[in-house]
């Protein structure tokens, strides 16, 4: 995906921006920030340029609607949970160069200008529009307060704009028996003046442009051109509410922007804010590439309407080259939830004492690329226990363990003539190895690259198990050195491929073998395969990376995590 690159590359990187109107469980990690951190993370160890953006997403009534439940102010409610949720994804280490919000000022300019732009390119027309009216709430309700019937696939939950079940989008009046999800009372059809984006009109060009995306996973392809086999038809960008960023147009004080019109705009003002001179160069020319990482049902919305927006703007940014769309993480066979308890939620994770780096790489072996996927408890122990600690954890543990106890902490690299057919065969498999996980990152194909780490650290298990050190180093104390470099060098080469998945004990293993700089540091991807550990060396002091996780230690992490404070409670 990022396959031809230019002299300046540069690498715009996008997770999905989460309404603020509740705090993430385990399944919104999964969806979008881990995955996009785990890409931003390689990206800058291979030494793009890149910057990994993203925000809350603070418009229309979702928030609006939590506070006034709760009795306190927009403003108080969202700063809140802004800081909420920007603290759950430093404690996660996700990576962002900033995380801003759409209720920024800077944010509201940068979409009408967006708005100005089509407008003047005549892709915004006048019309009438059936919205939801609560006669008991006495006001407009937005698509998701209302619930009813699926009119394609029947799902009795569906929202007013949105199936969840079959991600097919429909108009308010299609939605079978609608409700207010507020109050549950049956609400009305009113036809108000509204705007519409003239996706017929841009038709064409989507089509011509989606059919040349070779790169999207299967799924991401066919929910695009699902859409556009149906044809696409004007669609409203305002709404009858408050909270959002006005409509910049005469007659329209009274409305805002539809907040899946601004939202995807959010990752271009969440760049300007950082880079008010510099946000271009990372949006526009040839040196660029876009990625957008982001859950099931957010893909008709950046594979259809961020493009058309793009291109009834006139571009005034790049079209994305990736739309990197994740399905479902459920739980235990069903979904997640609050009220029941069920889950993962993410603000009581600190009070368990948990190294992130174990849900982070949990989360990995589960992540639900090309199929939903599910977090089970047994599994979670056991993928843990036998392959994060046992494998990964163990060959570097046992061998800087056996450097510090048996070989006084030093290693002596081989002269050329001296690699055994054993170390040679070792050298190889580090260089496909290392060549197969970059080809599977620089694709975004994060699952299959965790998992060929892991081959790679098995290798070095069996390299440590077929040279016999502990027998060697009673008859040849430098030549077992020797031997044990060829695996201090594995150490290292593991540390910078493991950095993007679990970038703790990443640091944690570089320490300890003792090197110079960070794990980390740009553009020591490339010099993973290398035989880098200098001639003499002398590893740091070993200690185990990671902690087993057992029953008991569980049933409390368990305890903790799925029963989170209802938001009332977080205001009190
Ligand atoms: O589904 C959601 O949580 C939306 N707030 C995602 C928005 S993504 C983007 F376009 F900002
Ligand atoms: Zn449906």
């Amino acid at each position: 995906m990022v396959n031809k690159k230019t002299k300046n590359q540069k690498i715009l990187i996008t997770a999905a921006l989460p309404y603020i109107n509740n705090v993430p469980h385990l399944g919104h990690i999964a969806g979008s920030h881990l995955p996009a951190d785990i890409f931003a993370r390689y990206c800058r160890s291979k030494g793009y340029e890149t910057l990994f953006v993203g925000g809350t997403d603070e418009s229309g009534s979702p928030s609006e609607i939590a506070a006034e439940e709760i009795g306190i102010s927009l403003d108080v409610f969202s700063k809140k949970l802004y800081e909420i949720h920007a603290e759950i994804y430093k404690w996660f280490n996700i990576s962002y160069d900033n995380f801003s919000r759409t209720s920024k000022s800077i944010h509201h300019k940068t979409t009408q200008e967006f708005f100005k732009a089509i407008y003047d390119n005549k892709y915004i027309k006048e019309g009438v529009m059936n919205v939801f009216y609560s006669p008991t709430e006495k006001r407009f309700l937005s698509d998701r307060y209302v619930r009813g019937q699926c009119p394609k696939c029947g799902f009795e939950g569906a929202s007013g704009d949105q199936c969840e079940k079959c991600t097919s989008v429909h108009d308010p009046t299609e939605l079978k028996n609608p409700k207010s999800s507020i109050t549950g009372n049956a609400v009305e059809i009113r036809s108000a003046k509204h705007l519409f984006l003239r996706l017929d009109q841009l038709e064409p060009k989507l089509k011509k442009w989606i059919a040349k995306q070779k790169s999207w996973r299967t799924q991401v392809r066919s929910i695009a051109q699902g859409w556009i086999k149906e044809g696409l038809h004007e669609r409203s960008i305002t709404r009858d509410l408050k909270n959002g960023v006005s409509v910049p147009l005469k007659g329209y004080e009274d409305k805002v922007l539809y907040v899946w019109f601004d939202a995807p705009i959010g990752y271009v003002s969440s760049t300007k804010e950082l880079l008010p001179n510099g946000w271009k160069s990372f949006w526009k020319g040839k040196d660029v590439q876009i990625f957008h990482f982001l859950g099931k049902d957010n893909i008709p919305f950046h594979t259809i309407f961020w493009p058309a927006t793009i291109m009834a703007s006139g571009g005034i940014v790049n079209l994305p080259n990736h739309v990197a769309g994740y399905q479902y993480l459920n739980y235990e066979g069903g979904k997640f939830s609050k009220s029941k308890k069920r889950g993962i939620f993410c603000e009581k994770l600190p009070e368990t004492g948990i190294d992130s780096d174990i849900i982070r790489a949990y989360i990995t072996f589960v992540l639900p690329e090309t199929s939903d996927s599910e977090f089970k408890w047994e599994d979670f122990k056991n993928r843990i226990n036998a392959d994060l600690i046992g494998n990964f954890g163990n060959f570097i543990n046992r061998t800087l363990k056996f450097v510090n106890g048996k070989l006084g902490g030093e290693v002596i690299k081989p002269n050329e003539n001296e690699f055994t057919k054993n170390d040679k065969e070792l050298m190889k498999k580090v260089n496909t190895g290392v060549q197969k996980i970059t080809d599977y990152l620089e694709a975004a194909e994060i699952k299959k690259a965790f998992s060929e780490a892991f081959a790679l650290s098995a290798q070095g298990n069996k390299y440590f198990d077929d040279c016999k050190p502990w027998v060697l180093v009673r008859e040849d104390e430098e030549k077992t050195k020797k031997i044990l470099y060829n695996c201090v060098n594995l150490c290292r080469t593991l540390a910078i491929i493991f950095s993007p998945f679990v970038p703790n004990a990443a640091k944690n293993v570089w320490k300890q073998i003792g090197l110079k700089g960070n794990v980390d540091d740009p553009k020591n991807w490339d010099t993973a395969k290398d035989y880098e550990i200098p001639k003499k060396h002398k590893i740091g002091n070993p200690e185990a990376l990671f902690k087993r996780l057992d029953d008991d230690y569980l049933d409390n992490f368990k305890e903790i995590t799925a029963n989170a404070p209802d938001l009332k409670q977080l205001f009190k």
